[in-house]
């Protein structure tokens, strides 16, 4: 999968990017917008051959080596450990940014009839997978300044939406999300580690995620477009004082 010379991504002077879940949706626009921005990124993906990451592959073939990808599947820690190794093989890597984009909405998940194993699917890939995988990054030795986890208000109990009628299980899989990056936020504050942890929910985005039928009129939908322009202001606004908050695409804070 590593397609240019390790010489050439050890270049500091850039700013490196790390893009989780980046074949379609939010995570491929990242990647479109950094690519224009003449940042450096590392994208992965689960199946590089699948139809619908072919967009990702025509974006790295015109970007002259700025764009490495690799493949991770959340859903594996096997997956999770082997990309993070690979990381760890090339010479100087720093990270500015870790984005975590990957999550899954199967609709409906309703508390009163979803399975076990939807459930589980949920809580694996929202909460478990983005998870650990931040945890392996943190475990190596390469810098990182800022890891970002795409939650949602979905997730929040401050403004419970029972409305979301069919979103029981991805809201408590962001919920949790939510409750383990806090404490990852306040546990590296604990080892004076100066990586920034937010939680951004990135606006209501019209993605592959949201085309659904739901009953009820979702307001205010933006493109990926202005969603990850902005979410890129708001990342890179934030200093070690915001460890551990959440914020909109807009840069309002939001509520837990
Ligand atoms: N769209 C919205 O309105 C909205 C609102 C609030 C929060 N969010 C959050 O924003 C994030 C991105 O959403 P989106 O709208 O871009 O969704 P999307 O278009 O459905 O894309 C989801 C991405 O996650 C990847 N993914 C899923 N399971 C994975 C796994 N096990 N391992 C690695 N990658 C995996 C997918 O890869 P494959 O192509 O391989 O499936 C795809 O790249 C999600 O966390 C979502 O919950 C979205």
């Amino acid at each position: 999968m590593n397609q240019i010379p390790d010489v050439l991504f050890a270049d500091q002077g850039f700013t490196t990017w790390l893009i989780v879940g980046a074949s379609r949706g939010i995570g491929l626009e990242f990647v479109r917008q950094l690519l224009v921005r003449k940042d450096r990124i590392i994208a992965t993906v689960r199946e590089p051959w699948a139809a619908h990451a072919s967009a990702l592959w025509g974006q790295a073939g015109s970007d002259h080596g700025r764009c490495q990808m690799y493949i991770c599947d959340i859903l594996s820690e096997d997956s999770i450990v082997k990309f993070v190794s690979q990381l760890t093989t090339i010479s100087n890597l720093k990270i500015d940014y870790v984005v975590i984009c990957a999550g899954v909405l199967r609709y409906p998940n309703r508390s009163t009839e979803l399975s076990f194993d939807e459930f589980a699917f949920h809580l694996h890939t929202n909460t478990i997978g983005p998870i650990i995988t931040a945890q392996k990054l943190l475990q190596t030795n390469i810098p990182i300044g800022t890891i970002v986890f795409l939650s949602s208000d979905s997730g929040s109990h401050g403004t419970f939406r029972e409305i979301e009628d069919g979103f029981a299980a991805y809201a408590a899989s962001k919920s949790a999300l939510n409750m383990a990056l806090r404490h990852m936020a306040a546990e590296l504050k604990r080892k004076d580690d100066d990586t920034i942890i937010l939680a951004m929910h990135p606006g209501e985005v019209a993605t592959d995620m949201s085309n659904i039928n739901i009953p009820w009129e979702v307001q205010g939908i933006i493109s990926p477009e202005e969603s990850v322009r902005k979410m890129i202001d708001v990342i890179q606004s934030k200093g070690i004082q915001h460890s551990g908050t959440f914020w909109t695409w807009e840069g309002k804070p939001y509520v837990w």
